[in-house]
């Protein structure tokens, strides 16, 4: 346990900057017109050894019950040699491994993946390989996915802990040592599976069961697959869908697989323009819905569609049934496309014109095959998640990230965590000079309810280029942190994480 515990009083007084030990530090040299790319720049060019560094000092008082590893996945490094990549989604995976001992003890690994990507291109002192809303000079020819595969979205913790891998979408999983978090290859399920997709949103079931997908675009089919709790392939199918050109996450629900596509199309051979990167192989489809597809986990062949009007999605929360319904939420995109197109590292600001993402529920009739939306008056919301004890079940809980009218119209991103407790909403502001990344739920071991835990995040302070971990009482995110940990440099803003306990 800490011994220095932060009293409300002193944060009120001093403010976060003195709270967190910011103040007196020089400033680098991040406006808030590179504030997003300026933590991308110090992990460029040659790779740099692992980040390592022992016995953060925490502010406050860090729960003891509070012992795990906190996983944090994004994309890196978009610079070698003479090229470099200019959308955020293309950067080399890196992966973040924050280690508490519930003994104050917090440290933090930082390593950049040694895909085969990776290592083909440092052998040839540059980057080789189109991303996916990037080109480069003089590509290679691509003949599998796993070519391209950066491995820098999201994690899988499969097995209790024991195998973890970095997750991609449009190729296989990339197994990784949970300690060093050094490469070890791609994860081939079973020799049918070997290279297809698997998805950076698989869905861990509370007996330890993995749920996930994967999708080709353009190919008019999904790959399901279910992993036992010993992390074992269970079974796997390959299913026609169509309008699956675009699908990041999917739900659970006790009895089906929960699937939101997009009304988007992916345009192949000489449809697709001439040069033109995988996003803008992408073209809206107006005239189409949004298609809820229900499958059902006993029998992969049998689907259940219902149509709702077009709009996009990134990311889901909690699904479950209810009184003969199928209910969930997700962020709504209505721009995705414009918004994808904006997520460049070499531009700031671009995404402000677009109409805001929003929280909504679906509620399906199973009987009637009836689809009723409805939005909450949540606007500008990103990155749900949940208590992962109720993955499939009634739930009241989200966790979930929201950009203030107060963040500076040059930086993108969002800066402030927002908790739902049923319709009951708390907030905490990071404030000026902070970028937050996605923040999750981690369950008090033994006998706690829904929500009764912590939320724990990081957040990037660009004045100072520096990223910090915050962990909040998730019963009282609006009182703010209860400990933060303050890293002597800073990451590169990433995308999901993962906790594992121990
Ligand atoms: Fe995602």
């Amino acid at each position: 346990m800490n011994s220095n515990p932060l009293s409300r009083r002193q944060w009120l007084q001093g403010g976060l900057a003195a709270g967190l030990g910011l103040a007196g530090l020089p400033a680098g040299a991040a406006t808030a017109e590179h504030a997003w790319r300026s933590s991308y720049a110090p992990h460029d060019g040659p790779r740099k050894p692992p980040l390592d560094t022992r016995d953060l000092p925490v502010q406050g008082r860090w729960p003891s019950e509070l012992r795990g590893t906190l996983y944090r996945a994004g994309p890196a490094r978009r610079q070698l040699g003479p090229v470099t990549l200019t959308h955020w989604f293309d950067g080399d995976g890196m992966v973040q491994a924050f280690r508490f001992d519930g003994r104050g003890k917090v440290s933090h690994r930082g390593v950049l993946l040694a895909t085969p990507k990776l290592l083909e291109e440092e052998a040839a002192g540059r980057l080789l390989y189109p991303g996916f809303g990037s080109r480069v000079p003089d590509e290679r020819p691509v003949t599998s996915p796993d070519q391209l595969n950066v491995a820098n979205i999201n994690l899988l913790a499969a097995a209790g802990g024991r195998d973890l891998y970095a997750l991609w979408e449009a190729g296989s999983a990339l197994s990784i040592d949970p300690q060093t978090l050094d490469a070890k290859g791609f994860k081939a399920w079973s020799p049918d599976t070997r290279g297809l997709p698997f998805s950076a949103h698989p869905r861990v079931e509370p007996d330890g069961t993995v749920w996930s997908f994967g999708y080709l675009p353009g190919s008019g089919r999904l790959v399901l697959y279910e992993i036992d709790p010993t992390g074992v392939l269970r079974r796997q199918h390959v299913m026609a869908a169509p309008q699956a050109d675009m699908v990041h996450d999917f739900a659970t629900t006790e009895r089906y697989l929960v699937f939101l596509l997009m009304p988007l199309r992916f345009q192949r051979g000489a449809d697709a323009p001439a040069d033109a990167s995988f996003l803008e192989r992408y073209r809206w489809d107006a005239d189409a819905p949004l298609i809820a597809m229900l499958v059902d986990k006993s029998d992969f062949s049998v689907a259940r569609r219902f149509e709702l009007p077009g709009t996009g999605v990134f990311h889901l929360g909690n699904a479950w049934e209810q009184g003969g319904t199928v209910q969930l939420g997700f962020a709504e995109q209505p721009a995705i496309l414009p918004l994808m197109r904006s997520l460049r590292v070499d531009a700031a600001g671009a995404a402000d014109a677009l109409p805001p993402t929003s929280w909504v529920t679906l509620r399906l009739d199973l009987a009637s095959g009836r689809a009723v939306r409805e939005a909450h008056g949540l606007a500008d919301v990103e990155f749900p998640r949940f208590d992962p004890r109720l993955c499939g079940r009634p739930s009241r809980f989200a966790v979930m990230l929201q950009r203030s009218p107060r963040m500076h119209a040059a930086v993108p991103g969002m800066d402030t965590v927002l908790t739902l407790h049923g319709e009951r909403v708390q907030r905490f502001g990071y404030g000026d000079g902070w970028i937050a990344e996605e923040h999750l739920f981690v369950a008090r071991p033994a006998r706690s309810r829904e929500g009764e835990g912590w939320v724990l995040g990081t957040a990037y302070h660009w004045p100072s280029e520096r990223t910090a971990l915050s962990v909040f009482d998730a019963q009282a995110v609006g009182a703010g942190p209860v400990a933060r940990v303050r890293l002597p440099y800073g990451l590169p803003l990433g995308l999901h994480g993962q906790f594992v306990g121990g």
